[in-house]
């Protein structure tokens, strides 16, 4: 049998009723959880604490992903530094100027200049000059190093390296860490690399 259609005024009436029954059931509801001591029911709370540490995971996740994005910036030293001019090395002398930031001691003698890495061949301890001596004296082992860097004490196996030495466009020292004369075991420095003598 076909239904009777709902007039405009029957529909009316019907979601007013519905609206009420809604306030009603809200009402029965926040009556309840007064009830139960509170706002929030057991359930609430740990709903909203499972919802909140999932929450915190999220974002320590999404800062650690951020900071991956931008690594750490590791700063080195420059691998080129000025050391002045020729005639600030009086001939014989070991200067000892850029041995604490740059590991470096500058060198002259008759034949030139040279720079040599303050860096023992045995295990990489730092030698120290001895003016009195005339020698390096390494303080972890005891290997000894003539002025030029040639070793002739203690365990080092070869003597010590230098690096480049060049004259600037203004006539000062430039020492070029990135380009080391690497010495072999058992010859004179200054044979087994001339190219390491600047000539001024
Ligand atoms: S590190 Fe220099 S002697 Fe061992």
């Amino acid at each position: 049998m076909a239904r009777k259609p709902i007039s405009e005024e029957e529909q009316r009436e019907i979601e007013a009723r519905r609206r009420i029954e809604q306030i009603a059931e809200r009402k029965k509801r926040v009556s309840e959880r007064a009830e139960r001591g509170g706002l929030w029911s057991r359930r609430d709370f740990f709903g909203r604490l499972s919802w909140g540490g999932f929450g915190l995971v999220s974002l320590i996740s999404l800062l650690a992903f951020v900071r991956s994005a931008f690594p750490r910036v590791l700063v080195l030293p420059p691998s080129r530094f000025k050391a002045g001019f020729p005639g600030d090395y009086p001939v014989g002398e070991v200067s000892e100027k850029y041995t604490q930031e740059f590991r470096v001691w500058i060198v002259r003698e008759p034949q030139g200049l040279y720079a040599i890495f303050a860096k023992c061949t045995h295990l990489g301890c730092t030698p120290r000059w001895s003016g009195s001596e005339n020698k390096y004296k390494c303080p972890c082992h005891g290997s000894g190093y003539y002025k030029n860097g040639y070793n002739f004490e203690g365990p080092a196996p070869r003597p010590m390296d230098r690096f480049q030495l060049s004259l600037d466009e203004e006539g000062q020292l430039e020492v070029d860490m990135s380009k080391v004369f690497t010495m072999q075991p058992g010859g004179d420095p200054n044979k087994q690399h001339p190219d390491s003598i600047l000539k001024v």
